[in-house]
């Protein structure tokens, strides 16, 4: 059946998981942001609103990421008629959530079904790397792989881009705490190093392959060990109030690890049982707390659908 208008929605994410800077992944269940698209023949892409952003985002759709994302699916499809497009942001933006990237791949993930699947779901990630590059300066997919595709990815290689979907525990629970403090990504890439000494790379190899061996074979103590990350966080972590004292409680508590979601501010910790993990954000909440920092937080398992179609 056509239709003329269609809403999508795509989730935040957790990218680097500590060891896997740029190549891991994984989507949470909420929160997420949701796209609008309305045909029109008039040709262009027309943003009639953007809500929950606090005027944040440009409205110009060369600069916005969804649109960015869509215009590029466009010019690849050969598509000459045009679409208005209403963001609604649901999740904080300059997070570490993938705010950028739920945007893009929501807006690539909504044209694409309700032009009736020209292409198939792991082929839009392309576009919404478009979205990233306008937003972050980088094309980086670890968040809008795992946006699109849910479930925890591997970014086997960028060129050819090759995105792996991983095993998991299903049982596994994500915290996200999201402090009141902003980080831009662009800023933060800058932080880190185009030069990596070899025993910083010996490390993150070992721990990527320890945590994805780990994942496969639900050994939890090994997921443990392996989330270590020496490249990202002893640069990144200073920009986070608090964030050795946040993390402690995490594993005080009993989370099995913790570390920076994304370019941060947010940090995820992982447990295994969902009571024990509502624990666990309390008491990183109120460490943010006693650190005068205000936050809130996410519980959820992983997110094994991703980008999915909610007015059917
Ligand atoms: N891998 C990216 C980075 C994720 O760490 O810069 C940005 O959210």
């Amino acid at each position: 059946m056509s239709r003329s208008s269609i809403k999508a929605f795509a989730p935040a994410t957790v990218a680097n998981v500590s060891c896997g800077f740029d190549v891991l992944g994984f989507a949470v269940e909420n929160p997420g942001d949701e796209v609008e698209i309305e045909l029109t023949t008039k040709p262009g892409i027309e943003i009639t609103s953007i809500l929950g952003d606090k005027g944040k985002l440009p409205t110009d759709p060369k600069l916005n990421s969804a649109s960015v994302s869509i215009q590029s699916y466009f010019d690849y499809i050969g598509y000459n008629d045009g679409i208005k497009m209403i963001l609604n942001k649901k999740m904080p933006i300059s997070s570490g959530m993938g705010s950028s990237a739920a945007s893009s791949v929501a807006g690539v993930f909504a044209i694409n079904e309700i032009l009736n699947n020209p292409l198939n779901k792991k082929d839009l990630l392309k576009f919404a790397l478009q979205g990233e590059k306008i937003a972050c300066g980088s094309a980086h997919a670890d968040n809008a792989a795992a946006s699109l595709l849910g479930g925890f990815i591997l970014v086997r290689s960028y060129d050819p881009l090759d995105i792996v979907s991983l095993e998991y525990p299903k049982d596994l629970i994500v915290i996200v705490i999201h402090p009141q403090l902003k980080i831009d990504t662009k800023a933060a890439r800058k932080l880190i190093s185009s030069n990596i000494k070899l025993n910083s790379a010996v490390s993150q190899l070992g721990n990527i392959a320890g945590l994805i061996s780990g994942l496969s074979q639900k050994d939890y103590n090994l997921i443990s060990r392996s989330l270590i990350d020496v490249i990202a966080e002893p640069k990144r972590s200073k920009l986070i109030t608090g964030y050795q004292e946040i993390k402690k409680t995490a594993i005080d508590f009993g989370a099995i690890g913790c570390g920076i979601s994304g370019s941060g501010p947010s940090i995820y910790a992982l447990s295994t049982n969902l009571k024990k993990a509502e624990n666990i954000a309390f008491e990183m909440k109120n460490k943010f707390k006693s650190f005068d920092i205000d936050s809130n937080y996410y519980v959820s398992k992983i997110n094994d659908t991703g980008a999915k179609i909610i007015n059917k």
